[in-house]
């Protein structure tokens, strides 16, 4: 069934690509947060191991939401790691367990993601008109954002 909601093919289509460039992105902030959860050592191993806990949560509901968001314009989310791996424009370093170089890595790819997000709302707005998308990005903007201030207290 075709989807009739006032935004061109043309334009979902575009929008759809711009969402499943974040998933990827999600996709590998999600592994390396887990990963860095099994491996943090230190004398606040429980602090920052219930730490990333709670971000890798909150970035799985992430996904889940930019995934049918994609659905909800009438396109399909890219399901297969390789095409994570193809699309995301986020590094993964070697792993640490080293909880400075954690933050500052984590810190690196919340930052990144913000400022795509933000750089896609404003093309989303203007060039191709869908207020949905917008608001829901804005939304996901301001949770890295939040994420972002957390772990950035942790470096000075
Ligand atoms: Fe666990």
């Amino acid at each position: 069934m075709k989807v009739n909601i006032g935004i061109t093919e043309k334009n979902r289509q575009a929008v759809a690509a711009a969402l499943n460039q974040l998933l990827a992105d999600e996709h590998i902030l999600y592994n390396k947060t887990r990963n860095y959860h099994w491996s943090i050592e230190g004398p606040s191993f429980m602090e920052f191991h219930k730490l990333y806990e709670g971000q890798y949560d909150e970035l799985a509901e992430i996904i889940d939401q930019i995934a049918e968001r994609i659905r909800t314009i009438g396109h399909f989310a890219e399901g297969r790691l390789k095409e994570y791996l193809g699309l995301t424009d986020l590094l993964e370093p070697s792993t640490t367990n080293d909880q400075q170089k954690q933050v500052k890595n984590l810190l690196d790819d919340h930052e990144t993601i913000i400022r795509y997000i933000r750089k896609q709302i404003d093309i989303i707005d203007e060039k191709y008109k869908d207020a949905g998308t917008v608001d829901f990005l804005t939304g996901v903007m301001k949770q890295h954002e939040k994420i972002a201030w957390f772990i950035r207290s942790y470096l000075n």
